[in-house]
């Protein structure tokens, strides 16, 4: 049996370390909490995705009572920006969260899903996308590719090889 490994890069850092593009992004996100519809988990994630024409577009988790029917807040970016800008590259994204539940104070990670959504933009475009994770506490995640936090996707050509 072969053992491989994989090695992920990844930064911490305090929000106040950061270049002011990148916190300025986060605050983006942060201000789009507001508009995340979240009455049945009370968890807020609001996101902002940089593209590399300097435009910036919103998202926040959007949930309904048929509970699978939501979508998260990285997802409605993402899309918004695939419909939109299908041909402009996307340089960034920042995420932030807020729960009206419980106090915060881990680096929430988006799920397999939104990875899987990032990942496969990243891979369309041939250029990294940056992620920012920021958690209410001012503790900031950064990778430099999508990659870094989905390693072994599900890539296109996988569908061609049966
Ligand atoms: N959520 C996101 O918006 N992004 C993620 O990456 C994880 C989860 C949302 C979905 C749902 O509205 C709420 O957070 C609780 O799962």
């Amino acid at each position: 049996m072969l053992e491989k490994k994989i090695e992920l890069n990844f930064n911490i850092a305090r929000f106040s370390e950061l270049e002011s593009e990148d916190q300025e992004l986060i605050v983006n996100a942060k201000e789009s909490l507001i508009n995340a519809y979240a009455p049945y988990s009370g968890f807020l994630v609001g996101t902002s995705v940089l593209l590399e024409n300097g435009e910036i577009v919103n998202g926040s988790n959007q949930e309904n009572v048929a509970y699978p029917s939501g979508l998260c807040a990285e997802r409605v970016a993402m899309f918004y920006v695939g419909a939109q800008f299908p041909n402009v590259k996307i340089n960034t994204i920042a995420v932030s969260v807020f729960s009206k539940g419980f106090e915060v104070t881990d680096i929430i990670s988006p799920c397999g899903a939104c990875r899987q959504v990032m990942a496969e933009y990243e891979d369309k475009q041939q250029k990294s996308i940056r992620v920012i994770l920021h958690s209410p506490n001012d503790q900031v995640l950064i990778a430099n590719k999508v990659q870094d936090l989905l390693p072994l996707m599900f890539k296109s050509p996988h569908l061609k090889n049966y």
